[in-house]
Formats: structure tokens, sequence, C-alpha cells
């Protein structure tokens, strides 16, 4: 019989799939999640395509990972526990505070509670992170000639329309770095000091006890699957619903800001890598390791769509919002032999040719304005 793999949130984007991929390898999945309605809608048997691929495919227990007899109930016999239960909205996160901390420190907390005082057989915790926790990143400074870690820009900088990242009074321009796991850490959002937090907990208590624990810092993951109804992640799945109801996509900044995204099967991919390799304690980048601005983005959604929808760059901001990060994926290359595979053109290909099967979400655009409504309320978005 297989080994018992635990994903809690695995009804989630990752989980699901790296449910599937397990199973076809011949793994048990169990998989605990509260099917949460910002992700899998109000009725998630109808409203959830996440959920739809892993019903009746593995074991499933409704509940919760801040919950102790879902705890236990979950660890029973289990592995490997891949932990990806998580509140993943950055801006939610800063005026939800209590609740990120709750559902990501607190639950993950519990987590390790169990495994610390109950007999068990798990041999590895593997925790999701995320690139979050670098903040802006790394960059050289040719003036200082060295490389330095900058700090979120201030809302007067961003006010006047520079968008640029600065560092301690240079002057000169800093280069863009990729962001290596030796990178300064600079949480600039209460998720981001979640995620920090559950994975440096489960790197502790791991190691004292003597159970592996492998943390993932995750770049932006996208693909066919991910959640479309949720306006607080997810800029393809925001600027896809924009532009197939034909609304003016409003860019933030000035357009040029990049993220790295890296496509789900990928992830899976390395995930499963950490999770089977002999190694212990170890922490990991996963991105595909390239910066892609936001312009760049809206354009290839719009090619694939082949749609054209009104951009405007709007030079408004959300505070705390990092102008650039990319991965650095020596180490995972090294350690746990992996390269991702798909590029951004294919990985766009592949998520919009699954968009355009799905139920248009004709709310989402709606709930989307709601959503940055709600930041400029709370003095978030400028
Ligand atoms: N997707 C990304 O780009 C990305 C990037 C960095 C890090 N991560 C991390 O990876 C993990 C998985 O991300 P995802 O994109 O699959 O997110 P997701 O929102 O699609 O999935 C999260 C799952 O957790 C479940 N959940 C929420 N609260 C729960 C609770 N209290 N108890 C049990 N289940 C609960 C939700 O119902 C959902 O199914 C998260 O920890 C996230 O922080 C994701």
């Amino acid at each position: 019989m297989g080994k018992l793999v635990l994903i809690t949130g695995g009804a989630g984007f990752i989980g699901s799939n790296l449910a599937l991929k397990l199973l076809a390898k011949g793994y048990r999945v169990r998989i605990l999640d509260n099917l949460s309605p910002q992700i899998h809608g109000a009725n998630p048997e109808v409203t959830s395509f996440l959920y739809g691929t892993i019903k009746n495919k593995c074991e499933f227990i409704l509940g919760s990972v801040i919950n102790d007899k879902d705890i236990a109930t979950a660890m029973s016999g289990v592995n490997y526990v891949i932990h990806l239960a998580a509140e993943t909205g950055t801006g939610q996160s800063m005026y939800q505070i209590a609740k990120y901390v709750e559902i990501n420190s607190i639950g993950t907390a519990k987590l390790l509670d169990y495994i610390v005082n109950h007999k068990n057989e798990v041999e590895k915790f593997i925790i999701a992170s995320s690139r979050s926790i670098y903040g802006e990143g790394k960059y050289y400074s040719a003036e200082l000639g060295k490389f330095v870690f900058p700090l979120s820009r201030s809302p007067q900088q961003l006010e006047a329309g520079d968008f640029d990242v600065k560092y301690n009074g240079v002057n000169s321009p800093l280069s863009l770095c990729a962001t290596d796991e030796d990178s300064a850490i600079n949480t600039e959002s209460l998720y981001a000091v979640t995620k920090f937090n559950q994975e440096q907990m489960a790197l502790t208590v791991c190691k004292s006890i003597g159970i592996s624990c492998v943390a993932f810092r995750y770049q932006n993951v996208y693909g066919p699957g991910q959640s479309l109804i949720n306006p607080y992640t997810g800029i393809l799945a925001i600027f896809s619903s924009l532009i197939n109801s034909g609304s003016t996509i409003r860019i933030f900044e000035d357009g040029l800001e990049s993220r790295d995204f890296v496509y789900i099967d990928d992830v899976t991919d390395a995930t499963i890598m950490g999770m089977e390799a002999n190694i212990f304690n170890e922490v990991f980048n996963i991105g595909y390791g390239e910066p892609i601005s936001v312009i760049r983005v809206a354009n290839t959604l719009m090619d694939c769509y082949n749609r054209k929808t009104e951009m405007i760059i709007t030079g408004e901001f959300r505070l705390g919002d990092i102008r650039h990060n990319y991965a650095d994926i020596t180490k995972i290359k090294k350690v746990l032999g992996f390269t991702p595979k798909i590029n951004f053109e294919e990985g766009i290909r592949k998520f919009a040719s699954w968009v355009k099967i799905q139920r248009p979400v004709s709310s989402s655009s709606e709930s989307y304005e709601r959503s940055l409504e709600e930041l400029r309320e709370k003095g978030l978005m400028k």
C-alpha cells in the first residue's frame, strides 16, 4: 500500500493538482479542507471546479486546520504532511489581521503541536511559504558596489509618480537581481508575516524532533483551475474576466512592475521532488526565474483570447506592493534537480484555453472593483 499523504488545503489550486499527481504516482491522499467560500463559492458542490476535480478520488475531510478534532482525525496514520491551507489575500490581510494570524500562524502551530505531542508516523512536513516574505527582493547598487535589499517605497514617492525602487540615499539606478534564498526577509504585508512565521515555526519544531521539514517559497503560481472568483488574488484571473467581459483593465503604477509566474505543473513537480528527496530541513524558491511586467501579462492574455479591451495605466498604487521580484532557482536546480518546463507564453495559452471553457463568472469584475474599493476605504490604495 502506498504511503499516506495529508494535504491541508488540498481542495485549493495547488493542493488539488498535487493530490491528482500523487494519486497517479501510487500514494494514498487525504485532504483536510474547509472549502472556504472565498475560493470555492457559496455551494462548492456546484460552484467549485477545483473541488470537483478531487471529489470522490481521495479521502476528504471537511474541516479546519484550527480545529483540534479535525486535526486529530486528519493526522491519523499519515506519512507526509503537505501544509497548504491558508488565507492568501495580501491586501485583505492588512485589514483582517486576527483572521490571517489565526488560520495561517495558529493553524500551523496546532498541526505542529499535534505532531510533537501525539504518537505519529510523520516522516516529512512540507510547508507552503511565499516569495512575499522577501518583499522587494535583491538589487545591485553600482554606486555602493554591493547587493542591497531595499524596503518598500514611501507613499510620498509613489504619489509623486516615481515608482522606481530606491535604497538609502543611493542616487544612481539599482539593477534588479534574482532573489536567492539567502536574501533579506522584508515582510511588507500581514500575509507575508504569517507565511514567514509558518515556515520558521515548521523548520524549528521539526528539527527539534528529528522530522524533516521542507519550506517552498512559491512565486506567483498560475494555470488551469486557479480560482476565477477570488477577487483578492490572481491577476491572471482578474484580467481574464475583465477582457472577456469587455471591461477596462486599470493597470496600477506604470505597468512595468513585474512578477515571476510559475506554471502549476512545475510547482507540483517541484513539491513532490522535495517530498521524496532525502533531505533534511531545506528552504527552496520555486519560480520560473523570469520577471514578467504587468503590461506583458495583459497583452499576452488579450492575444490568447483574441480580444482587445481598453487598458488604462492609472498611476494608482497599493501601499506595500512590491515593484519587482523574481526567483533565483539555482538552489532547487542543484539540490532537487528541478527545472521549470513551461514558459510564460505556453502556460498562459493553457490557462486561457481552460478559462474559455469555464462558465463565465459574471460577477467577478464587479467583485474585483469592490475589493479595490475596500482597500481605498482603508487607506491602503491611492
Ligand atoms: N498560488 C500562489 O500563487 C501561491 C504563492 C505563494 C504561496 N502560496 C501558498 O500556497 C498555499 C496554497 O495556495 P493556493 O494557491 O492553492 O491557495 P487556494 O486558496 O487555492 O487554496 C487554499 C485552500 O485552503 C483551504 N482553507 C482555507 N482556510 C482553511 C482552514 N482554516 N482549514 C482548512 N482548509 C482551509 C481553502 O478552502 C482552499 O481550498 C497557501 O499556503 C499559499 O499561501 C500560493
